[in-house]
């Protein structure tokens, strides 16, 4: 395989997205152009460390608008696609399924037509080594009962429309590959957590709720178990299928941290008791609130595919990985309180126009 020297990534002023890109411009020479839309979720600010890098790029681009995506293909043209752009969130799905159904499935395949013209332009070893690798969840698996785990195996029940429209997409990726041979790889990965998370998810939630003695909403009993990862080392894997990934096969990713939602509060809570001891103990905050509907009990992966035929293992266990990402919170309250007033979106109108506006 001949190395890849420019990498499109959508997504990549989201959570999982930025750290993709901070590690590609960090530890590689590759070049990487960001392909974002800029949503709520978008956060230019999380690429504030890289993105003077003359190996990075930015177009502000939604995925579902195929004359966009074509000239992004055109112009870079690019030796990989890495596809995380998406709504993520399970609650808002729920409220509002709209966004979800456009952005994941028709931007998926968007992507995927664009990619496919794109893939056969291309000639020689160019040809040969381009990847499409598809950024999916755990979650399309639906709900393990107290027993088992999901393997690249288990049958697709998802539960909320989050999951159904990561689940399409899935399914239009691997369509993509039988019926037309564009070469993918796709990934599913448990609940990731760390830096530059959105804190409309648990963690990142908890963390600034307890700081500001807030309450710590827990849904139903708290007893709901999620399989945590660090997100740099997702992006650490996400970096290897990428580079090593069998074409055509999918690789669960998961750190073996499983956690009831409760015990993942406390932990937090014990964390700022310690480093923020004005507030202990700040487990009084926690507050029991209506359950979600339908909300799924169980998420576990068996990750030992990704193990045994790439060599990846985590760095992070939950202890470290949640202590750094809680003295992250604390840390950088530029960040925080950018996102938290919605600055990062003024600030994100005045550094950047939108290239098909002009
Ligand atoms: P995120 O919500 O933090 O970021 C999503 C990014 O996509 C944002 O920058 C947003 O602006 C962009 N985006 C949304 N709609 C777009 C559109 N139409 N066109 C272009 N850009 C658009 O999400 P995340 O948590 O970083 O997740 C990234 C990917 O990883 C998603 O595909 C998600 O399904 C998957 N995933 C997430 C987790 C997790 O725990 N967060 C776990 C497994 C898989
Ligand atoms: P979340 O971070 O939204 O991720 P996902 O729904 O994709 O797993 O939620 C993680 C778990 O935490 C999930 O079981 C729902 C629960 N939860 C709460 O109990 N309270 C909250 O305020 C949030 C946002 C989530």
């Amino acid at each position: 395989m001949i190395p890849m020297k420019k990498i499109l990534v959508t997504g990549g002023a989201g959570f999982i997205g930025s750290a993709v890109l901070r590690q590609f411009l960090n530890e590689t020479d590759c070049h990487v152009v960001n392909v974002d839309k800029l949503t709520y979720a978008g956060n230019l600010q999380s690429l504030a460390s890289v993105s003077d890098s003359p190996r990075y790029a930015f177009e502000k681009v939604d995925i579902c608008d195929a004359a966009e995506v074509a000239r992004v293909f055109r112009e870079h043209q690019p030796d990989a696609l890495m596809h995380l752009a998406a709504e993520s969130h399970v609650d808002r799905s729920i409220s509002g399924p709209a966004e979800f159904i456009q952005t994941n499935i028709f931007g998926t395949y968007t992507l995927l037509e664009a990619a496919r013209n794109h893939w056969n332009n291309l000639e020689g070893d160019k040809k040969a080594d381009f990847r499409f690798h598809h950024i999916s969840t755990d979650e399309v698996y639906g709900s393990l009962g107290d027993e088992g785990f999901f393997t690249e195996d288990t049958a697709y029940k998802p539960n909320s429309p989050y999951s159904a429209s990561k689940a399409s997409s899935d399914h239009l990726v691997r369509a993509w590959h039988h019926s037309y041979g564009l070469p993918v790889v796709t990934t599913n990965c448990s609940n990731n957590y760390g830096p530059y998370h959105f804190p409309e998810k648990l963690i990142p939630l908890v963390i600034l709720n307890a700081v500001n003695g807030k309450p710590l909403p827990i849904y139903g009993k708290g007893d709901n178990i999620r399989d945590w990862l660090y997100v740099d080392d997702h992006a650490r894997a996400l970096r290897l299928v990428l580079e090593k990934g069998t074409l055509g096969e999918t690789y669960n990713i998961g750190g073996r941290n499983e956690k009831t939602n409760l015990e993942v509060v406390q932990t937090i809570c014990a964390i700022l008791d310690e480093l923020r001891p004005q507030g202990a103990p700040h487990s009084q905050l926690i507050t029991y609130v209506t359950d979600r509907p339908g909300h799924d009990m169980r998420y576990a992966i068996d990750a030992s595919k990704i193990a045994n035929d790439l060599g990846w293992k985590p760095l992070e266990t939950f202890d470290t990985g949640l202590r750094k990402t809680v003295q992250w919170y604390l840390s950088n309250t530029d960040w925080v309180q950018g996102v938290t007033s919605g600055d990062y979106q003024n600030w994100v109108q005045q550094n950047y126009t939108n290239r098909s506006a002009t």
